[in-house]
């Protein structure tokens, strides 16, 4: 078994010889749920979501592998993706129950990664991950997941 950051290494390896800036957003995002679902066994809802067109303050979700969700727009500043919008960081609940800014998808949901994609330092979208473990994220996790929203903004923005 492949310690955690080497397995990590792996997988941006992966990304970068599957992605370039000649292909659509849209696939871009799909490819890196898919890598991610696929390989990452406690990130259990892995989707986008980007930043409406024509309102800056309005989050719309793009691409996605899990369970259907109701959450399709989230304003700046509502539940963790409207925080890490609204503060242009990485937040990390480790326990869902514990946080009351926080919109519910599934039950089965215990913790949530959301990172923001930033361009020009401006935010034109996120990624966000749903674990169905408690406390699964490490910094290693967030080191990660931020290379890669690095990569998305370079290819795909
Ligand atoms: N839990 C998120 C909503 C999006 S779903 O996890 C897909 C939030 O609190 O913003």
């Amino acid at each position: 078994m492949l310690d955690k950051k080497k397995n990590f290494e792996l997988i941006i390896n992966h990304l970068k010889s599957a992605i370039n800036k000649n292909n659509e957003k849209e696939y871009i995002l799909y490819v890196v749920c898919k890598t991610l679902v696929d390989t990452i066994d406690y990130y259990d809802w892995v989707g986008f979501y980007l930043v409406d067109s024509d309102d800056d303050k309005m989050l719309v979700l793009g691409p996605y592998i899990g369970d259907p969700t109701d959450h399709t727009r989230i304003p700046f500043g509502k539940g963790v993706c409207g925080q890490a919008a609204e503060k242009k960081e990485t937040i990390v609940i480790q326990d869902v129950s514990s946080e009351n800014n926080y919109l519910s998808c599934s039950p089965v949901v215990k913790s949530e990664i959301v990172v923001p994609i930033l361009k020009d330092g401006r935010v034109v979208g996120e990624l966000d991950i749903d674990s169905h473990q408690k406390s699964p994220f490490t910094d290693e996790d967030s080191i990660f997941l931020n290379k890669i929203c690095d990569f998305i903004a370079e290819q795909a923005f």
